[in-house]
């Protein structure tokens, strides 16, 4: 069952892509629109590179320690921001419904994504999975309402270092406001990519066969797609750059020529530069440090805590007391 948001989405879409392809100085496009169904399978094929290890170190601390996370949890209601394909919560969830029946509510803007999701959980014995199809917050907001029965405790789910995509105000920010909505007793269970050396992470997000290099233009693409713009995509190239100040990665789409692009449906026309990029996405890494400060920041009280070694990686568990 999904609970649809009413907002007109390409006028939303098309107003959001406007605005940052329009800022002064740098341009930009917000990362969370490269994952329409192509960019979701070309995510998904990222995450098998062998230069790309943070999903499989996800999914070894998932497979390792699942017994130990939920030992600890009496959460009958688990909340996942973001769903991806539902293969890496299955563990967690599968030890979960071993002791208590489960109801798994994933919230995810792909309905695509949140459909397959549905299918894979949805056969694991003893978890009822209730999907929403809304932005995190909204749907958040939705199952963590305050009528819900007093002792229920909630798990929400953060997983695949997703919050990196949050320069780190936005990331506190967020962190306060997911905050804001448990209450005590509930817990968030977090996963960060843990900083490592440049060259390392430079190909992880500049791998050799090109994969990400697809996944980055592929947002230009879906512009053309689905507002008409006429980005000559060849004119134009994948850029990963470590920013060591604020240890994140950077991609950018740089434009090999001067040029001019139309978008119909967003009512722009954009010039580039040679040379000149949009900026597509920030990558955060942290370090252990990091983490406890920012949980403090953010009303949380750190509970546990598992590394990957093989891929510095780390999940998280924060209460709410
Ligand atoms: C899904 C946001 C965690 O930042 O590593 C993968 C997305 N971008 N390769 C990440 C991504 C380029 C990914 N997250």
């Amino acid at each position: 069952m999904n609970q649809t948001a009413p907002t007109s989405y390409l006028e939303h879409f098309a107003r959001e892509v406007a605005h940052s392809l329009s800022l002064p100085g740098q341009k930009e496009l917000p990362s969370k629109y490269f994952y329409d169904e192509l960019g979701s399978a070309l995510f998904e094929a990222i995450t098998m590179l062998p230069e790309y290890g943070l999903t499989r170190a996800s999914e070894r601390l998932l497979q390792a320690h699942a017994e130990e996370m939920v030992a600890e949890l009496h959460s009958p209601l688990v909340v996942e921001l973001g769903c991806g394909t539902g293969k890496r919560t299955r563990s967690l969830l599968e030890a979960l419904a071993s002791r208590l029946p489960v109801t798994y509510c994933p919230i995810e803007i792909s309905g695509a994504a949140l459909a397959r999701c549905e299918l894979e959980i949805g056969q694991v014995r003893g978890v009822t999975v209730v999907g929403y199809e809304q932005p995190y917050l909204d749907g958040l907001r939705s199952v963590l309402h305050p009528q819900r029965p007093a002792q229920s405790r909630a798990l929400v789910l953060f997983l695949g270092s997703s919050v990196g995509n949050f320069d780190r105000p936005a990331a506190d920010e967020f962190l306060r406001q997911i905050r804001s909505l448990m209450r005590p007793g509930d817990a968030l269970l977090l996963e960060t990519d843990l900083l490592k050396p440049a060259e390392q992470l430079l190909a992880a997000y500049d791998d050799p066969i090109g994969l990400t290099a697809a996944f980055n233009l592929n947002i230009l693409a879906r512009l053309n797609r689905e507002l008409g713009g006429d980005f000559n995509l060849s004119q134009f190239e994948h850029q990963a750059r470590f920013n060591p100040q604020h240890q994140r990665i950077e991609m950018h789409l740089r434009s090999r020529i001067g040029q001019r692009v139309r978008i119909p449906a967003a009512n722009l026309e954009i010039d580039f530069a040679a040379g000149e990029t949009i900026w597509t996405e920030n990558s955060h890494k942290y370090r252990l440090e990091d983490l406890d400060s920012m949980a403090a920041r953010t009303g949380f009280s750190p509970q546990a805590r598992w590394v990957d070694e093989q891929w510095p990686f780390a999940q998280n568990l924060w209460l709410v007391d």
